[in-house]
């Protein structure tokens, strides 16, 4: 069959189209989008050595049109306002055409560098990871202005292993426990998340080791860390369990988590996620946590609802589909 590709002003991406068997895959098309396109100059700049001065710059041929860095949707009809169809790269390409067509048009949109999700992840979460035990054990509180150093109360201590852990596990569970749909992100999300969790965890810092710094009582912090430590083991416990919804591959689509808080809650990682914040803020009682807190509340529960819709239509109870289960979406007993 024939594919002709074409950009959203109509320009044809490859002349004259590509000819691919009937059995092929989108990826496939995808891979032959990649092979076939025109091949264009890139800049790159390269430095002599780390104390010269000299750059230097090469211009070499790239493709860069990967696959995962290509969108392909089907062409909307003339006066249609909707959304298109996004082509999913495991299926066929017949299945996207109508009754037994051997042609089929596509729209090629470039979705601009990826990198894979471990490297996003990775990045935003090294930021608070080095960041928070700076604040803790150098003296930057003279930069702002603070000579004498506070005493470390123990709270501040515990409080640096209880954010350090919870960074250092998202990294481990990053690349050892979650199993992504999509294997890559736009490279822009880099720098937007690692603003987000960097800024973030520097505001955090700065306030709980300040050596300004009022701690809570004894009995405060016990509640606050022991509470947000369990959430945190409670949190792992429900990435496992949306971990074994899928194949080591990635494959296995969305499916219904059960188990646990799950039987309860849509997104139970995200109430716990929400609760160990809380636990960790108990603890420490600062105007920067609780910020943080309700930022990344606000974050999640849009997260959640549309992960609940998305759930909720999938499995609709139609045509032998299971029925999604009466659910709280995040925040049991109120949302
Ligand atoms: N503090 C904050 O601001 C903040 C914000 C967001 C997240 N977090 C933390 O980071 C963790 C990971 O975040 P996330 O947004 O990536 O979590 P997520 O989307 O809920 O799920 C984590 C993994 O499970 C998969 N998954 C989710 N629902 C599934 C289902 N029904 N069937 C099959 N697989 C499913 C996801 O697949 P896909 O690849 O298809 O999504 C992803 O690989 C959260 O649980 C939370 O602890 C913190």
């Amino acid at each position: 069959m024939k594919v002709t590709v074409v950009t959203r002003s109509g320009r044809e991406v490859v002349k004259g189209g590509i000819q691919l068997k009937d059995s092929a895959l989108v990826s496939d098309l995808q891979e032959e989008i990649h092979s076939r396109e025109v091949v264009v100059l890139t800049c790159n700049v390269a430095r002599l050595d780390f104390l010269s001065l000299i750059w230097l710059v090469f211009y070499f041929p790239v493709k860069k049109y990967y696959p995962s860095r290509q969108r392909l949707t089907l062409p909307l009809p003339p006066g249609y306002r909707g959304k298109p169809t996004v082509l999913s790269p495991k299926k066929g390409i017949k299945e996207y055409t109508e009754g037994n067509a051997d042609n089929l048009t596509v729209v090629f949109k470039d979705l601009g560098p990826q990198v894979y999700y471990s490297t996003l992840f990775f990045w935003e979460y090294l930021g608070p990871l080095i960041i928070y035990p700076i604040f803790y054990y150098y003296p930057v509180y003279k930069y702002f202005g603070y000579e004498e150093e506070g005493v470390i109360h123990p709270v501040q201590t515990y409080a640096m292993y209880y954010f350090c852990f919870h960074y250092f596990k998202r990294i481990m569970e990053t690349f050892f426990v979650h199993r992504f749909s999509h294997a890559t992100s736009p490279l822009s999300n880099v720098f937007r998340n690692c603003a987000y969790y960097w800024a973030f965890g520097a505001y955090i810092a700065y306030y709980v080791n300040h050596p300004l710094y009022a701690p809570v009582g004894d009995l405060q912090m016990k509640i606050g860390l022991g509470f947000g430590l369990i959430c945190q083991l409670s949190n792992f416990h429900c990435h496992l369990i949306l971990r074994n919804l899928r194949s080591p591959d990635g494959n296995g689509g969305y499916q219904i988590p059960r188990g646990f808080l799950f039987n309860i809650v849509t997104c139970a990682n995200y109430t716990t996620e929400i609760y160990q914040w809380l636990g960790f803020n108990i603890a420490t009682q600062t105007v920067a946590g609780y910020v943080f807190l309700v930022v990344a509340t606000f974050i999640m529960t849009n997260w959640a609802f549309a992960k609940h819709r998305r759930l909720k239509k999938l499995f609709d109870g139609k045509d032998g589909r299971p029925k999604y289960p009466r659910r709280w979406v995040i925040l049991p007993p109120f949302i």
